[in-house]
């Protein structure tokens, strides 16, 4: 059982800047929760903050009711995937997977067997396999950006977080990957925190979209519950309205070219 819980988490940065008001979220165990917001409203401030790479103003951060607040970002069992993917450009593919397996200290320590059969584990489930013995520039950016997600989940990581891990993606591949996302929580059952500026991208891959608007949470529901029962203004236009309109955009593609002919009632 892993669960996740923000208590009146406050962030105000350094300049006085308040990134994060109040916020009180509970992210259950299994749970993929996508944090949806516009640009800046603090949804990278907040993930930070669960993982260790920014502290907390004020407030309580609790993953399965211990409060982690000061536990160093490694101590964490977090695995995070960012939107730029970093990998290690001289290491093979399966030198880049084994890395953080390796690094591994104390009684985490793993013998090279486990580690080659982990690797061997997860490059199946990404259907990575055949590449393990190339480098990163020999993969396509769809290939790299797996590979990513490989090294956060071969550590088995308590809670997967992402942050906008698509954006440096086509259309074309970001939908495939959304997918792949998708089956791989199902398969995996890893409690997940996914941040997205992206209104589809929320609604088609969570179970709970947690909206957030100028640092404040706005409503937390199924996505399709936010859709018809927006709480406020600010969900109405950024989600309701957004849909909306593309739903109208893609419908027009199919009109009749000749609009004349249409009878107006
Ligand atoms: N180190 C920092 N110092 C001051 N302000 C920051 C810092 N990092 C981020 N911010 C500000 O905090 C707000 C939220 O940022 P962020 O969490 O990155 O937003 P998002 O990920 O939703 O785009 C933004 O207005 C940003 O400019
Ligand atoms: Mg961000």
């Amino acid at each position: 059982m892993v669960s996740v819980k923000f208590e009146q988490v406050n962030k105000r940065y350094d300049d006085g800047f308040q990134a994060v008001q109040n916020l009180n979220l509970e992210i259950k165990d299994k749970e993929f929760l996508v944090l949806l917001g516009p640009s800046g409203c603090g949804k990278s401030t907040t993930l930070r903050m669960l993982a260790g790479l920014e502290d907390v103003t004020e407030g309580s951060i609790l993953i399965d009711g211990m409060k982690i607040n000061h536990l160093p970002a490694g101590a964490r069992g977090l695995g995070m995937v960012f939107q730029s993917y970093a990998l290690y450009p001289h290491m093979t593919i399966r030198g880049n997977l084994a890395f953080g397996l390796r690094m591994m200290k104390g009684t985490e320590k793993l013998a090279e067997t486990e580690i080659t059969a982990r690797v061997d584990e997860i490059a199946s489930l990404l259907e990575l396999r055949e590449h393990l013995g190339k480098k990163p520039r020999e993969l396509s950016g769809g290939q790299r950006q797996r590979v990513a997600l490989g090294r956060a989940l071969v550590r088995r990581p308590k809670v997967l977080l992402m942050d906008e891990p698509l954006s440096n993606l086509d259309a074309e591949l970001r939908h495939q990957m959304r997918n792949e996302i998708r089956r791989l929580h199902d398969e995996l059952g890893t409690t997940t925190i996914y941040v997205t500026h992206d209104q589809i991208e929320a609604m088609t891959l969570a179970d709970r979209i947690a909206i957030l608007d100028k640092g404040e949470l706005q409503q937390h529901c199924a996505p399709m519950d936010a859709y018809h029962h927006p709480a406020n203004e600010f969900v109405k236009s950024f989600l309701c309205r957004h849909i909306d309109d593309l739903v109208t955009t893609a419908n027009s593609l199919f009109k009749p070219t000749d609009d004349a002919t249409e009878v107006v009632e």
